[in-house]
Protein backbone atom coordinates (compact mmCIF):
# COMPACT_ATOMS: atom_id res chain seq x y z
CA UNK A 1 0.00 0.00 0.00
CA UNK A 2 1.20 3.48 -1.27
CA UNK A 3 2.68 5.45 1.68
CA UNK A 4 1.36 9.16 1.46
CA UNK A 5 2.36 10.67 4.97
CA UNK A 6 5.49 12.62 3.59
CA UNK A 7 3.61 14.02 1.03
CA UNK A 8 2.12 17.64 1.33
CA UNK A 9 -1.75 17.72 2.02
CA UNK A 10 -2.84 19.87 -1.13
CA UNK A 11 -1.68 16.52 -3.33
CA UNK A 12 -3.72 14.45 -0.82
CA UNK A 13 -6.90 15.28 -2.44
CA UNK A 14 -8.54 16.62 -5.79
CA UNK A 15 -12.23 16.88 -6.64
CA UNK A 16 -13.24 19.62 -9.07
CA UNK A 17 -15.98 21.50 -8.77
CA UNK A 18 -18.45 20.05 -10.89
CA UNK A 19 -19.57 16.54 -11.23
CA UNK A 20 -16.64 14.12 -12.81
CA UNK A 21 -16.59 10.45 -12.36
CA UNK A 22 -12.42 10.54 -11.39
CA UNK A 23 -11.44 11.91 -8.23
CA UNK A 24 -8.17 12.01 -6.07
CA UNK A 25 -8.83 11.49 -2.32
CA UNK A 26 -6.69 11.21 0.39
CA UNK A 27 -3.62 10.12 -2.28
CA UNK A 28 -5.83 7.13 -3.74
CA UNK A 29 -7.43 7.55 -6.98
CA UNK A 30 -11.22 6.77 -6.90
CA UNK A 31 -13.46 5.87 -10.12
CA UNK A 32 -16.96 6.31 -10.35
CA UNK A 33 -18.22 2.21 -11.46
CA UNK A 34 -19.65 3.28 -14.89
CA UNK A 35 -20.79 -0.54 -15.10
CA UNK A 36 -23.72 -0.09 -12.24
CA UNK A 37 -24.77 3.25 -13.63
CA UNK A 38 -27.85 4.39 -13.57
CA UNK A 39 -29.26 2.11 -10.45
CA UNK A 40 -25.89 2.31 -8.25
CA UNK A 41 -23.47 5.02 -7.64
CA UNK A 42 -20.61 3.12 -6.23
CA UNK A 43 -17.18 4.53 -6.13
CA UNK A 44 -14.05 2.06 -6.46
CA UNK A 45 -10.73 2.77 -4.39
CA UNK A 46 -7.47 2.24 -6.29
CA UNK A 47 -3.90 2.33 -4.63
CA UNK A 48 -1.91 0.64 -7.50
CA UNK A 49 -1.38 0.81 -11.46
CA UNK A 50 -1.98 -2.94 -12.63
CA UNK A 51 -5.63 -2.59 -10.46
CA UNK A 52 -6.54 0.92 -12.87
CA UNK A 53 -5.48 -1.27 -15.76
CA UNK A 54 -7.81 -3.62 -14.95
CA UNK A 55 -10.49 -1.18 -14.19
CA UNK A 56 -9.63 0.42 -17.29
CA UNK A 57 -9.92 -3.00 -19.62
CA UNK A 58 -13.61 -3.92 -17.75
CA UNK A 59 -15.02 -0.59 -18.13
CA UNK A 60 -15.45 1.01 -14.77
CA UNK A 61 -14.40 3.98 -16.53
CA UNK A 62 -14.48 4.24 -20.16
CA UNK A 63 -14.44 7.66 -22.23
CA UNK A 64 -11.49 8.22 -24.35
CA UNK A 65 -10.38 11.51 -21.95
CA UNK A 66 -11.50 10.12 -18.80
CA UNK A 67 -9.28 6.79 -19.53
CA UNK A 68 -6.32 9.16 -20.18
CA UNK A 69 -7.03 10.89 -16.51
CA UNK A 70 -7.25 7.41 -14.87
CA UNK A 71 -4.01 6.38 -16.71
CA UNK A 72 -2.06 9.77 -15.75
CA UNK A 73 -3.40 8.96 -11.72
CA UNK A 74 -2.13 5.05 -12.36
CA UNK A 75 1.37 6.60 -12.71
CA UNK A 76 1.14 8.58 -9.91
CA UNK A 77 -0.02 5.78 -7.72
CA UNK A 78 2.76 3.39 -9.11
CA UNK A 79 5.41 5.80 -8.00
CA UNK A 80 3.67 5.95 -4.89
CA UNK A 81 3.55 2.13 -4.69
CA UNK A 82 7.16 1.87 -5.36
CA UNK A 83 8.64 4.70 -3.62
CA UNK A 84 10.38 2.93 -1.11
CA UNK A 85 12.19 0.78 -4.03
CA UNK A 86 11.88 3.28 -6.87
CA UNK A 87 15.71 5.45 -7.66
CA UNK A 88 16.20 7.89 -10.06
CA UNK A 89 18.19 5.30 -11.90
CA UNK A 90 16.41 3.25 -11.90
CA UNK A 91 12.73 3.15 -13.22
CA UNK A 92 11.97 -0.28 -14.12
CA UNK A 93 9.05 -0.80 -12.13
CA UNK A 94 7.50 2.28 -12.90
CA UNK A 95 8.10 1.99 -16.74
CA UNK A 96 6.67 -1.67 -16.75
CA UNK A 97 3.03 -0.28 -15.15
CA UNK A 98 3.07 2.73 -17.76
CA UNK A 99 3.62 -0.26 -20.30
CA UNK A 100 0.74 -2.18 -18.43
CA UNK A 101 -1.65 0.95 -18.64
CA UNK A 102 -0.93 1.68 -21.77
CA UNK A 103 -1.96 -1.29 -23.41
CA UNK A 104 -5.12 -1.76 -21.54
CA UNK A 105 -7.44 -0.41 -24.30
CA UNK A 106 -5.91 0.01 -28.15
CA UNK A 107 -8.33 2.61 -29.68
CA UNK A 108 -8.65 5.74 -27.45
CA UNK A 109 -5.43 7.79 -28.21
CA UNK A 110 -5.85 10.28 -25.20
CA UNK A 111 -4.79 6.96 -22.99
CA UNK A 112 -1.26 7.13 -24.62
CA UNK A 113 -1.19 10.72 -24.88
CA UNK A 114 -1.35 10.93 -21.18
CA UNK A 115 1.11 8.34 -20.50
CA UNK A 116 3.44 10.40 -22.64
CA UNK A 117 2.80 13.63 -20.71
CA UNK A 118 3.51 11.26 -17.81
CA UNK A 119 6.70 10.03 -18.75
CA UNK A 120 8.06 13.16 -19.80
CA UNK A 121 7.26 14.44 -16.41
CA UNK A 122 9.11 11.86 -14.59
CA UNK A 123 11.84 11.91 -17.29
CA UNK A 124 12.67 15.69 -16.23
CA UNK A 125 11.60 15.12 -12.57
CA UNK A 126 14.33 12.52 -12.08
CA UNK A 127 16.62 15.28 -14.10
CA UNK A 128 16.10 17.54 -11.52
CA UNK A 129 15.72 15.90 -8.35
CA UNK A 130 17.11 13.13 -6.55
CA UNK A 131 14.76 13.03 -3.66
CA UNK A 132 12.04 10.32 -4.70
CA UNK A 133 9.36 12.31 -2.50
CA UNK A 134 10.15 14.82 -4.98
CA UNK A 135 9.65 12.59 -8.05
CA UNK A 136 6.37 11.61 -6.30
CA UNK A 137 5.17 15.36 -5.94
CA UNK A 138 5.47 16.09 -9.74
CA UNK A 139 4.13 13.04 -11.50
CA UNK A 140 0.61 13.67 -8.78
CA UNK A 141 0.75 17.32 -9.68
CA UNK A 142 0.70 16.31 -13.25
CA UNK A 143 -2.35 13.85 -13.37
CA UNK A 144 -3.80 16.61 -11.39
CA UNK A 145 -3.31 18.87 -14.00
CA UNK A 146 -4.20 16.66 -17.07
CA UNK A 147 -7.68 16.69 -15.02
CA UNK A 148 -8.06 20.04 -14.59
CA UNK A 149 -6.98 21.02 -18.32
CA UNK A 150 -9.65 18.53 -19.58
CA UNK A 151 -12.77 20.33 -17.84
CA UNK A 152 -10.76 23.10 -18.83
CA UNK A 153 -10.99 22.24 -22.55
CA UNK A 154 -14.55 20.37 -22.21
CA UNK A 155 -16.32 24.10 -21.72
CA UNK A 156 -13.85 25.43 -24.29
CA UNK A 157 -15.15 23.18 -26.47
CA UNK A 158 -18.70 23.24 -25.38
CA UNK A 159 -18.76 26.57 -26.28
CA UNK A 160 -17.33 27.00 -29.74
CA UNK A 161 -19.66 23.68 -30.63
CA UNK A 162 -22.70 25.76 -29.31
CA UNK A 163 -22.27 28.38 -31.43
CA UNK A 164 -22.42 26.08 -34.69
CA UNK A 165 -26.15 25.65 -33.39
CA UNK A 166 -29.32 27.68 -34.10
CA UNK A 167 -31.98 27.97 -31.90
CA UNK A 168 -34.98 25.05 -31.43
CA UNK A 169 -31.84 22.67 -32.92
CA UNK A 170 -32.97 18.92 -32.38
CA UNK A 171 -29.55 16.70 -31.78
CA UNK A 172 -29.02 13.22 -31.86
CA UNK A 173 -25.68 11.85 -29.96
CA UNK A 174 -24.43 8.55 -29.90
CA UNK A 175 -22.53 6.54 -26.88
CA UNK A 176 -21.69 8.91 -24.09
CA UNK A 177 -19.12 11.75 -24.48
CA UNK A 178 -20.67 13.51 -21.28
CA UNK A 179 -19.03 14.53 -17.83
CA UNK A 180 -18.90 10.15 -17.73
CA UNK A 181 -16.37 10.38 -20.58
CA UNK A 182 -14.28 13.16 -18.90
CA UNK A 183 -13.03 15.02 -16.46
CA UNK A 184 -16.28 16.82 -16.79
CA UNK A 185 -18.92 18.91 -18.80
CA UNK A 186 -18.09 16.45 -21.50
CA UNK A 187 -17.56 17.05 -25.13
CA UNK A 188 -20.36 15.99 -27.44
CA UNK A 189 -22.37 16.42 -24.45
CA UNK A 190 -20.47 19.36 -23.16
CA UNK A 191 -21.56 21.24 -26.59
CA UNK A 192 -24.78 20.44 -25.80
CA UNK A 193 -24.97 21.51 -22.23
CA UNK A 194 -23.39 24.79 -23.64
CA UNK A 195 -26.13 25.23 -26.30
CA UNK A 196 -28.84 24.04 -23.78
CA UNK A 197 -27.96 26.95 -21.08
CA UNK A 198 -28.12 29.24 -24.35
CA UNK A 199 -31.81 27.76 -25.09
CA UNK A 200 -30.70 26.40 -28.39
CA UNK A 201 -31.83 22.97 -27.38
CA UNK A 202 -35.16 21.57 -28.06
CA UNK A 203 -34.61 17.87 -27.97
CA UNK A 204 -31.97 15.47 -27.54
CA UNK A 205 -32.72 11.42 -29.38
CA UNK A 206 -29.62 9.36 -27.44
CA UNK A 207 -29.04 6.22 -29.27
CA UNK A 208 -28.73 3.45 -27.17
CA UNK A 209 -25.76 1.89 -28.24
CA UNK A 210 -25.11 -1.82 -28.25
CA UNK A 211 -23.52 -3.95 -26.26
CA UNK A 212 -22.75 -1.68 -23.28
CA UNK A 213 -25.68 0.47 -23.68
CA UNK A 214 -23.81 3.79 -22.92
CA UNK A 215 -26.51 5.46 -24.72
CA UNK A 216 -29.54 4.06 -22.31
CA UNK A 217 -27.44 4.00 -19.47
CA UNK A 218 -24.73 7.02 -18.97
CA UNK A 219 -26.36 9.92 -21.71
CA UNK A 220 -29.82 10.03 -21.31
CA UNK A 221 -29.49 9.46 -16.71
CA UNK A 222 -26.95 12.38 -17.28
CA UNK A 223 -29.02 14.47 -19.84
CA UNK A 224 -32.01 13.85 -17.73
CA UNK A 225 -29.90 15.06 -14.47
CA UNK A 226 -29.30 17.97 -16.41
CA UNK A 227 -32.94 18.68 -17.22
CA UNK A 228 -32.07 18.49 -20.97
CA UNK A 229 -35.06 17.11 -22.79
CA UNK A 230 -33.84 13.36 -24.07
CA UNK A 231 -35.71 10.45 -26.03
CA UNK A 232 -33.66 7.70 -26.07
CA UNK A 233 -33.48 5.42 -29.68
CA UNK A 234 -33.21 1.79 -30.23
CA UNK A 235 -29.98 1.53 -32.71
CA UNK A 236 -32.11 -0.03 -35.19
CA UNK A 237 -34.76 3.20 -35.01
CA UNK A 238 -32.27 5.81 -36.39
CA UNK A 239 -32.75 5.98 -39.73
CA UNK A 240 -36.55 6.18 -38.73
CA UNK A 241 -35.25 8.94 -36.18
CA UNK A 242 -33.35 11.28 -38.52
CA UNK A 243 -36.10 10.64 -41.25
CA UNK A 244 -39.31 12.27 -39.58
CA UNK A 245 -38.03 14.45 -36.96
CA UNK A 246 -35.76 17.11 -38.91
CA UNK A 247 -32.75 16.05 -36.38
CA UNK A 248 -30.42 19.27 -37.09
CA UNK A 249 -27.03 18.08 -35.80
CA UNK A 250 -25.64 14.72 -35.05
CA UNK A 251 -22.71 15.55 -32.50
CA UNK A 252 -20.14 12.65 -31.44
CA UNK A 253 -16.88 12.48 -29.67
CA UNK A 254 -13.87 10.76 -30.77
CA UNK A 255 -11.31 8.13 -29.58
CA UNK A 256 -8.52 9.08 -32.14
CA UNK A 257 -8.43 11.32 -35.07
CA UNK A 258 -6.30 10.62 -37.89
CA UNK A 259 -4.53 13.31 -39.92
CA UNK A 260 -6.79 12.98 -42.96
CA UNK A 261 -9.90 13.93 -40.60
CA UNK A 262 -11.70 10.74 -40.40
CA UNK A 263 -12.55 9.94 -36.94
CA UNK A 264 -12.69 6.59 -34.70
CA UNK A 265 -15.84 6.66 -32.57
CA UNK A 266 -17.88 4.11 -30.84
CA UNK A 267 -19.23 1.59 -33.21
CA UNK A 268 -22.23 2.95 -35.33
CA UNK A 269 -21.10 6.36 -35.40
CA UNK A 270 -20.55 5.14 -39.25
CA UNK A 271 -24.04 3.91 -39.71
CA UNK A 272 -25.42 7.33 -38.14
CA UNK A 273 -22.98 9.85 -40.63
CA UNK A 274 -24.37 7.78 -43.53
CA UNK A 275 -28.00 8.42 -42.24
CA UNK A 276 -27.33 12.07 -41.33
CA UNK A 277 -25.96 12.78 -44.35
CA UNK A 278 -28.91 11.55 -46.54
CA UNK A 279 -31.41 13.33 -43.90
CA UNK A 280 -29.73 16.56 -44.15
CA UNK A 281 -28.16 16.60 -40.95
CA UNK A 282 -24.78 18.21 -40.07
CA UNK A 283 -22.41 16.14 -38.17
CA UNK A 284 -20.01 17.53 -35.46
CA UNK A 285 -17.06 15.88 -34.09
CA UNK A 286 -16.32 17.04 -30.41
CA UNK A 287 -12.86 16.28 -29.01
CA UNK A 288 -10.05 18.22 -27.37
CA UNK A 289 -6.55 17.87 -29.34
CA UNK A 290 -5.28 14.92 -27.72
CA UNK A 291 -7.74 12.64 -29.74
CA UNK A 292 -5.57 14.07 -32.84
CA UNK A 293 -3.16 11.13 -33.90
CA UNK A 294 -1.29 13.14 -36.81
CA UNK A 295 0.94 10.13 -37.49
CA UNK A 296 -1.70 7.99 -38.48
CA UNK A 297 -1.94 8.99 -41.96
CA UNK A 298 -5.47 7.74 -43.14
CA UNK A 299 -8.87 6.44 -40.71
CA UNK A 300 -8.35 3.11 -41.82
CA UNK A 301 -4.86 2.54 -39.70
CA UNK A 302 -6.46 3.18 -36.55
CA UNK A 303 -6.34 0.27 -34.30
CA UNK A 304 -9.88 -1.00 -33.30
CA UNK A 305 -10.40 -2.56 -30.33
CA UNK A 306 -12.02 -5.81 -30.10
CA UNK A 307 -14.19 -7.10 -27.49
CA UNK A 308 -15.19 -10.30 -26.57
CA UNK A 309 -18.00 -12.17 -28.04
CA UNK A 310 -19.76 -13.02 -24.78
CA UNK A 311 -21.04 -8.50 -24.98
CA UNK A 312 -22.87 -9.81 -27.65
CA UNK A 313 -23.95 -13.31 -27.26
CA UNK A 314 -25.03 -12.51 -23.27
CA UNK A 315 -26.95 -9.78 -21.60
CA UNK A 316 -25.08 -9.25 -18.18
CA UNK A 317 -24.64 -13.11 -17.83
CA UNK A 318 -28.06 -14.27 -19.71
CA UNK A 319 -27.19 -15.31 -22.87
CA UNK A 320 -29.54 -14.26 -25.62
CA UNK A 321 -28.01 -15.90 -28.57
CA UNK A 322 -27.72 -20.05 -29.06
CA UNK A 323 -24.92 -21.31 -27.50
CA UNK A 324 -22.00 -21.91 -29.41
CA UNK A 325 -22.56 -18.94 -32.20
CA UNK A 326 -19.55 -16.63 -32.52
CA UNK A 327 -20.03 -12.78 -32.40
CA UNK A 328 -18.32 -9.75 -34.40
CA UNK A 329 -17.67 -7.12 -31.51
CA UNK A 330 -15.67 -4.12 -33.07
CA UNK A 331 -15.84 -1.52 -30.17
CA UNK A 332 -15.23 1.45 -32.63
CA UNK A 333 -15.53 2.42 -36.42
CA UNK A 334 -13.91 4.75 -38.37
CA UNK A 335 -15.72 7.91 -40.01
CA UNK A 336 -14.55 9.29 -43.12
CA UNK A 337 -13.89 13.20 -43.05
CA UNK A 338 -16.20 13.98 -46.43
CA UNK A 339 -18.89 12.92 -44.05
CA UNK A 340 -18.04 15.35 -41.02
CA UNK A 341 -19.17 19.08 -41.43
CA UNK A 342 -16.94 19.91 -38.46
CA UNK A 343 -14.76 19.20 -35.65
CA UNK A 344 -14.60 21.38 -32.62
CA UNK A 345 -11.75 21.13 -30.31
CA UNK A 346 -10.81 23.43 -27.63
CA UNK A 347 -9.02 25.85 -30.31
CA UNK A 348 -11.94 26.39 -32.31
CA UNK A 349 -13.84 25.03 -35.15
CA UNK A 350 -12.46 22.94 -38.47
CA UNK A 351 -14.81 22.99 -40.68
CA UNK A 352 -15.21 20.36 -43.05
CA UNK A 353 -12.11 18.90 -42.24
CA UNK A 354 -9.47 17.39 -44.31
CA UNK A 355 -5.67 17.14 -43.92
CA UNK A 356 -4.56 20.91 -44.93
CA UNK A 357 -7.33 22.44 -42.03
CA UNK A 358 -6.36 19.78 -39.88
CA UNK A 359 -2.63 20.50 -40.18
CA UNK A 360 -3.00 24.06 -40.18
CA UNK A 361 -5.43 24.02 -37.29
CA UNK A 362 -2.54 22.61 -35.32
CA UNK A 363 0.18 25.13 -36.58
CA UNK A 364 -1.71 28.51 -35.55
O1 LIG B 1 -16.15 2.07 -25.25
P1 LIG B 1 -16.27 3.45 -24.68
O2 LIG B 1 -17.48 3.64 -23.83
O3 LIG B 1 -14.99 3.88 -23.99
O4 LIG B 1 -16.44 4.39 -25.94
C1 LIG B 1 -16.57 5.76 -25.74
C2 LIG B 1 -16.77 6.51 -26.99
O5 LIG B 1 -16.76 5.99 -28.07
C3 LIG B 1 -16.89 8.00 -26.85
O6 LIG B 1 -17.73 8.51 -27.84
C4 LIG B 1 -15.49 8.62 -27.03
O7 LIG B 1 -14.58 8.00 -26.17
C5 LIG B 1 -15.49 10.08 -26.77
S1 LIG B 1 -15.69 10.44 -25.06
C6 LIG B 1 -15.62 12.10 -24.83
Amino acid sequence: MATTNSLPSTLMNFEPQEFSPIRWNNGALELLDQRLLPHQIHWISYQDAPSVAHAITDMVVRGAPAIGITAAYGVALSAMAHRGTLSSEDLTPIMADITLLSNSRPTAINLMWALDRMKLCLLKAVAKHTAIDAIVTALIEEAISIHQQDIHFCHSIGDHGADLLSPNSTVYTHCNAGALATGGHGTALGVIRSAFTQDKISQVFAGETRPWLQGARLTSWELQQAGIPVRLVTEGAAGHTLKHNSVDWLIVGADRIAADGSVANKVGTYNLAILARHHNCKVMVAAPSSTFDLTIHQGDDIPIEQRADQEVTHYQDIPIAPEGVSALNPSFDVTPADLIDAIVTERGVIERPNREKIAAHFDS
